[in-house]
C-alpha cells in the first residue's frame, strides 16, 4: 500500500500587497525585490485572522476535493511556525472549526520543511495501518511578525496616514526579511491505496549547528517574562536571518538531498518530471534547478504571487500544478525544502 494524495486545497487571505506598496513604508523598490527574490506580490491576512482559519479554509477545500466529508478524517497533522496561540496548537482549533470526529491532531513546526516532515509522519501513520485518511495542513500568518505599529495598517486599507521619516527608517532596518514573507495555507488529504502511485522514499535532515542562521530571539521561554515591550521595541519579535548563509545552504543541500532520494528510489535525476522546491526565493529555485541539470519547465514556481509562505509553499504549489494540469498520471515528482533549524529534506511522489 502507498500513501496517495487524494485531495488538495488552499486558503489564502484577501489583501494583495505589491512591492510598490511596501516601498511606501521603507527604502526598498519593486526592482530590488524582483531581482533579488522574484517576488512581485504576497497576501496579508486581516488582523484577527489566524493561521488556523486559513488552514481550515484549505483543509475544507482539500477534503471536498478528495470527495470526502470531515467525518472521514482519521488524523490531522498541522504544520505551522505561526500558530494562533502558543497553547493549544492549531490542531484542536481546526478540529472544532471543521467539525472533525474525536481524532488525534498533531501540531508540528519545522518551519519551511514542515510540510515534508508532515508527509513523513502521514506516510508512517498510513503504512503502519494506524490511520487510513490523514489531513496534512501547512499554514502561516507572517504578518504578525511585521512591525505593524510602523504604518503597516496602511497596506490593508485600515489607515490612510502618511508614514513618518522615523517610521521609514525603522521599517528599513528589517527590509531584508519583511519583503519576503506572505500569509497563506495549503492542505492535502493522504489516503492508503494499492498500486504504484504514491509517496516513495523520503529523506529528512536536521543540523542544529545552523539553528542561529534563521531564528527569533524575542518571545522566548528562556526570558523572564517570555515577552516584553523592550523586546518588541528592539525588533526581537521579528526573525533574524543570515540571508546569504541560508541561501548558500539552500542551493547546496536541496540538490544534494534530491540526489539522495533519487538514489534510494532508483529514479535518475533526469527522470524527474517535476521538482517542487520550497518557494522562498526564485534565485534559490533556479539555483536548485541548475544544480540538478533540469530544464526550467520541470521546476515550476509561484513565489512571484505568494511570497514565502513557509509551511504552506509546497501544498499551495502542488495544488496549483494540479489545477494547471501539470501533474499527469505516471510522473516522478520530487518535493524538496530547506529552512530554519536547519531542517531540510526531499520526498519522491509517483503520480
Ligand atoms: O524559507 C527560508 C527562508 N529564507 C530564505 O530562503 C532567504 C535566503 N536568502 C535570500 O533570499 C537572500 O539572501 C535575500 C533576498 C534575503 C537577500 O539577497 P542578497 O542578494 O543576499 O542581498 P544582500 O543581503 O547581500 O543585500 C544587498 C544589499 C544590501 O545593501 P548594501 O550593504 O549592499 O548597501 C542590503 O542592505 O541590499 C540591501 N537590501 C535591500 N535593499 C532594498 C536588503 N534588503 C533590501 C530590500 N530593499 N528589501
Amino acid at each position: 500500500m502507498r500513501s496517495v494524495i487524494t485531495g488538495t486545497g488552499i486558503g489564502v487571505p484577501p489583501h494583495v500587497v505589491t512591492n510598490a506598496a511596501l516601498s511606501k513604508l521603507m527604502d526598498t523598490s519593486d526592482e530590488w525585490i524582483r531581482v533579488r527574490s522574484g517576488i512581485q506580490e504576497r497576501r496579508y491576512a486581516e488582523p484577527g485572522q489566524g493561521s488556523s482559519q486559513l488552514g481550515v479554509l484549505a483543509a475544507g477545500n482539500a477534503i471536498a476535493d478528495a470527495g470526502l466529508t470531515p467525518s472521514d478524517i482519521d488524523a490531522v497533522i498541522f504544520a505551522t511556525m505561526t500558530p494562533d496561540h502558543v497553547l493549544p496548537g492549531n490542531g484542536p482549533l481546526l478540529q472544532k472549526a471543521l467539525g472533525l470526529r474525536d481524532i488525534p491532531t498533531f501540531d508540528i513546526r519545522q518551519q519551511c520543511s514542515g510540510f515534508l516532515y508532515g508527509l513523513e509522519l502521514a506516510d508512517l501513520f498510513i503504512q503502519s495501518g494506524r490511520y487510513r485518511r490523514v489531513l496534512l495542513v501547512g499554514a502561516e500568518v507572517h504578518t504578525a511578525f511585521m512591525p505593524w505599529h510602523l504604518g503597516w495598517d496602511t497596506l490593508i486599507g485600515q489607515s490612510m496616514r502618511e508614514i513618518t521619516e522615523a517610521e521609514r527608517i525603522e521599517n528599513t532596518a528589517s527590509r531584508d526579511r519583511t519583503v519576503l514573507f506572505g500569509d497563506g495555507a495549503g492542505a492535502v488529504v493522504i489516503e492508503g491505496r494499492d498500486g504504484d502511485a504514491g509517496l516513495g522514499p523520503i529523506r529528512l535532515h536536521t543540523d542544529g549547528t545552523g539553528a542561529g542562521v534563521l531564528t527569533m530571539l524575542g518571545a522566548s521561554f528562556k526570558r523572564r517574562p517570555f515577552v516584553t515591550h523592550e523586546q518588541i521595541d528592539a525588533g526581537e519579535t521579528l526573525p533574524i536571518m543570515s540571508g546569504k548563509e541560508v541561501f548558500r545552504s539552500a542551493v547546496t543541500l536541496m540538490p544534494q538531498v534530491v540526489r539522495e532520494v533519487c538514489e534510494l528510489s532508483g529514479v535518475a535525476v533526469d527522470a524527474l518530471d517535476l521538482v517542487l522546491v520550497h518557494q522562498a526565493n526564485l534565485r534559490i529555485i533556479e539555483g536548485v534547478q541548475k544544480a540538478l541539470g533540469l530544464s526550467a519547465d520541470r521546476v515550476p514556481h509561484n513565489v512571484e504571487r505568494w511570497g514565502n509562505t513557509t509551511a504552506a509553499t509546497l501544498p499551495i504549489l502542488f495544488h496549483e500544478c494540479r489545477q494547471q494540469g501539470l501533474i499527469k498520471p505516471g510522473m516522478n515528482l520530487m518535493f524538496t525544502a530547506l529552512g530554519s533549524g536547519l531542517h531540510w529534506g526531499a520526498a519522491l511522489y509517483r503520480t
